[in-house]
């Protein structure tokens, strides 16, 4: 028999049901080693449809066995019902009618995570995109909206904790002594956000009043041992409500949200309707164990979750090719209340940095795909920075477009026009555009376009005149099936700076103003700016006012300006980053073409200025000093010469070191605390930049500074101390490394998320033989190859490790390649996010890009998954 390849499907052939389901009733009958699932299928004849058929097809998996199928109780013989490509095709029905089916499902072999499976103890569910359909045979599509009632059958002693959607309406015992829970509940919604969780969990308690004055109850379950680690995600949770209550004006709609954490989970979270499921790293955190950043991460992924609850559930998704309609949204708000929690610059740059280094990469890679893709295999490898982050950001310009208020109404006429119904991006932009009066068409090209636009700025001032202009061209790179781009809407934000570093302000559309948002909407435009008194330095783009590469040809003194005096605090950070981008091009040059490296930079006196200023913030501060990543460089290369990036990183953070080591060392000891740990803005900032410093003294090679990272070692009495210190020891590789990391592993081995911060770091670790050290930590036995998050440390470890993973013989590919085989059908999502780093082939010096090539050519030669099929076929073709 000829293999199949999968095939794609198109957004262009979209066509509503042929049939709706008005109620869903299910009962489960857990068991140690098969589930019965039975389900009562309220269906009718979809009147919307055009397609005149009595026969219905429900979606399936390999996973499910069909035990019985009837319809109005009537049991179907054999020859009535077809499984074809696990569809479950019923030839002829009523117009209305309940269909009953009962299926068998093997939880505890689930190594795909979507569906019904095990994590360590407890039952839970991932069912979205498609998860559903390993549960038993739906329609599983995100238009198919339905009442859930579910009913839990188990051992009460396993499972005194047995959790559905919705309000616990019913509770007893069966016949044969085992216990039952009924859940209802009463908002339709789609397969996608059914949950079911069970297991011996503990709970915290605690309630919100909504706004209207109706209490909820809180609830977060996890393992008994982790019970202690969730009062932060409460916390974040009680503001979130709060916060969507403010900004958004939108209640939360049930008397119960519960959260489950759970270890072995796929992605970051899910916000099934009333009991969010979480990865535990996503959720838990303690002083002791947990880092600022992941800190950080809690309270936003609680935040995006819970505000999924209106976008995302109460208004859906009509079809998986609009997803960014809930994710891009979500994000922009989930952003959007961290950085009013916290610092908005810090976040603005966080955000961007993010966005530049990977969105951008993907952007540039085969795999790149509009906000709204047209085609897609698998819809699991659609959960991608591209629908998320850059989705956040066309959110964020239709925010900067509308302005704050006009934003809120479209927002409101959105929810309050499409509450309960299943809907696309084109509804979103209607929406924002009737609830302000105007015409979003152009803009709507963010929505099919994929690629990072460019745009060119050149500039001129005319003394006599007292007029600047700005000539920005525009230009979208081709992506694969999009040859040829339209021009797009584009909102520039800018202001002009002076020469001793006050805002200039200017006549723009006969205003004096200091700031102005420039529509760029063709090819090429020249802004013209009235009665600017000298000539300006310009400051472009400020906050990042749309998701593009801009190129102005700054001189390195116009960069130091920026640095210290913009009075945007953004693109302070912004100047900062393109002096380092620049100064780091040089030495890659320098270090290719086999020249001595330069040991000065104009960066060293940008660094000590800043130092100095006391008043700034001590976390921007901190991002200033953040050399441009690795990741980052390679993603600005023609051709990523991993070697050469981390070379020139590695000089110019020396050179500064050196040159500023006392400095550092008083930036180091001024801010030190010794007030107890708490995930405030001000204590993050203030050990960001005490962390920061610190690497710096180190890289000095001062012994004070090597003494002084190891004191700091022993004496933390919280994890963002502690790591930084480990961190630090490791990447200088001081005498003490091997012993440090011991230690850390024995004093937290009972900690499964420390565990994994220890296996990121000692995969990461550069050494001689850094793939037999990975090699080791696989065998390792705190690894487990079923865990994603121990997985993905493992890798992401290896990742990091620049002379491990780009060996140049291909060694590090290739032990990539055979992991990526290994879990290709065990758990396909996972294997097919290892293939990333593989699929930017192209971009690499052609030594290494034809290893990466030749290890996704042995991949191909498998029997592949959707999932893995997808990526690799696109990344060779
Ligand atoms: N909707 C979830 C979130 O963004 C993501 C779930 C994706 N899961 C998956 N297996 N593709 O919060
Ligand atoms: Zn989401």
């Amino acid at each position: 028999m000829a293999e199949q390849k999968p095939s794609a499907i198109y957004l262009k052939d979209y066509t509503v049901p042929n049939f709706l389901i008005d109620k869903t009733e299910l009962t489960f009958d857990l068991d140690e080693t098969q589930t019965i699932v039975t389900s009562r299928l309220h269906l009718r004849r979809n009147p919307e449809s055009k397609v005149q058929t009595s026969a219905l097809v429900l979606d399936g998996g390999e996973d499910v066995k069909l035990i019985g199928v009837a319809i109005d109780d009537y049991a179907l013989p054999e020859q009535e019902y077809t499984i074809k490509d696990d569809k479950l095709i019923i030839t002829a029905t009523p117009n209305e009618f309940v269909l009953t089916c009962e299926t068998m499902i093997e939880p505890q072999n689930n190594t795909k995570l979507e569906g019904l499976y095990r994590s360590s103890s407890m039952f839970c569910t991932q069912c979205e995109a498609e998860g559903f359909r390993h549960i038993t045979y739906y329609l599983d599509r995100p238009d198919v909206m339905s009442i859930f009632t579910t009913t839990i059958i188990g051992d009460e002693t396993r499972y005194p904790v047995m959790l559905s959607n919705g309000n616990e309406i019913e509770r007893g015992k069966t016949e044969e002594g085992k216990t039952f829970v009924t859940w209802h509940d009463p908002f339709k919604k789609p397969a996608y956000l059914f949950a079911l969780v069970a297991g011996d969990l503990e709970v915290l308690n605690d309630s919100f009043t909504t706004m209207s004055g109706r209490d909820v109850k809180l609830q977060i379950f996890t393992e008994k041992h982790n019970i202690d680690k969730v009062d932060f995600a409460m916390d974040s949770l009680k503001r979130s409500m709060k916060w969507d209550e403010e900004v958004y004006g939108r209640e939360y709609d049930l008397d119960i949200f519960m959260i489950v954490a759970v270890d072995d989970f796929n992605m970051g979270a899910m916000e099934n309707k009333g009991l969010n499921i979480f990865n535990s790293s996503c959720l838990l955190a303690s002083p002791e164990t947990t880092t600022d950043d992941a800190y950080l991460r809690v309270e936003a992924v609680v935040a995006h979750e819970y505000f999924h609850n209106w976008s995302g559930n109460r208004v859906t998704c009509r079809d998986w090719f609009q997803l960014s309609l809930k994710e891009g949204f979500t994000v922009f708000r989930d952003q959007s209340f961290s950085a009013d929690t916290h610092s908005d610059v810090v976040k603005r740059v966080e955000d961007v940095s993010f966005l530049k280094t990977a969105q951008f990469a993907e952007d540039a890679g085969p795999m790149s795909h509009p906000i709204r893709p047209a085609s897609f295999i698998e819809i699991s490898n659609f959960y991608t920075l591209t629908i998320y982050e850059k989705g956040s950001e066309v959110v964020r310009m239709i925010h900067t477009l509308l302005g704050e208020e006009g934003f809120r109404k479209g927002s409101d006429l959105y929810f309050e026009r499409h509450d309960g119904q299943a809907v696309t991006c084109d509804d979103f932009v209607k929406a924002m555009e009737d609830a302000n009066g105007v015409d979003l068409s152009q803009f709507k090209r963010w929505y099919s376009q994929a690629g990072t636009p460019r745009l060119t700025v050149t500039d001129s001032y005319d003394e006599q005149a007292q007029t600047y202009s700005l000539t920005i061209q525009q230009m979208t790179p081709p992506t694969p099936n999009q040859p040829t781009k339209l021009a797009l809407h584009i909102p520039v934000k800018v202001g002009l700076v002076g020469q001793s570093n006050e805002a200039l302000s200017f006549t723009f559309d006969g205003q004096t103003q200091d700031e102005v948002v420039l529509h760029v909407n063709d090819v090429e435009q020249t802004f013209v700016f009235e009665n600017v008194m000298s000539k300006p330095v310009p400051s472009l783009l400020r906050g990042f006012s749309a998701p593009v590469k801009l190129d102005y040809d700054y001189s390195t003194e116009q960069l130091l300006q920026l640095m210290s005096g913009d009075p945007d605090g953004f693109n302070r950070w912004s100047a900062s980053q393109q002096l380092a981008v620049n100064e780091l091009n040089k030495l890659i040059a320098q270090y290719q073409n086999g020249a001595q490296f330069s040991e000065e930079t104009p960066l060293v006196e940008g660094f000590k200025a800043l130092l100095a200023d006391e008043s700034l913030d001590p976390a921007m501060v901190a991002l200033i000093l953040g050399l441009p990543s690795q990741a980052y460089m390679s993603e600005l290369a023609d051709k990523i010469d991993p070697q050469a990036i981390k070379a020139a990183r590695e000089h110019l953070r020396g050179i500064a070191a050196k040159a500023l080591e006392v400095e550092f060392k008083h930036v180091y000891e001024s801010n030190a605390s010794n007030e107890a740990y708490q995930a405030s803005a001000e204590q993050i900032a203030k050990r960001s930049l005490k962390n920061a410093a610190l690497s710096y003294w180190v890289a000095s090679g001062s012994d004070e500074a090597k003494a002084a990272v190891v004191r700091q070692y022993r004496n933390a009495d919280n994890m963002t101390d502690q790591f930084a210190a480990l961190s630090c020891v490791v990447h200088f590789n001081l005498a003490e490394a091997d012993e440090l990391l011991n230690a850390f592993f024995e004093q937290w081995k009972h900690e499964a998320l420390v565990v994994n911060k220890w296996l990121m770091l000692s995969a990461a670790r550069e050494h001689e033989n850094g793939l037999a050290q990975v090699k080791a930590l696989m065998e390792h036995p705190s690894f487990d190859i079923k865990n994603p998050n121990k997985l993905r440390s493992v890798i992401g470890g290896l990742g990091q490790n620049v002379d491990a993973f780009h060996n140049l013989d291909g060694s590090g590919y290739a032990f990539l390649a055979d992991q990526i085989i290994l879990l290709n059908k065990r758990n396909p999502q996972i294997a097919s996010r290892l293939c990333t780093p593989l699929t930017r082939w192209q971009r690499m010096v052609p030594a290494l890009a034809e290893k990466m090539k030749g290890e996704l050519e042995r991949i191909a030669r498998e029997d592949l998954s959707k999932d893995v099929y997808e990526v690799v076929s696109k990344s060779l073709a």
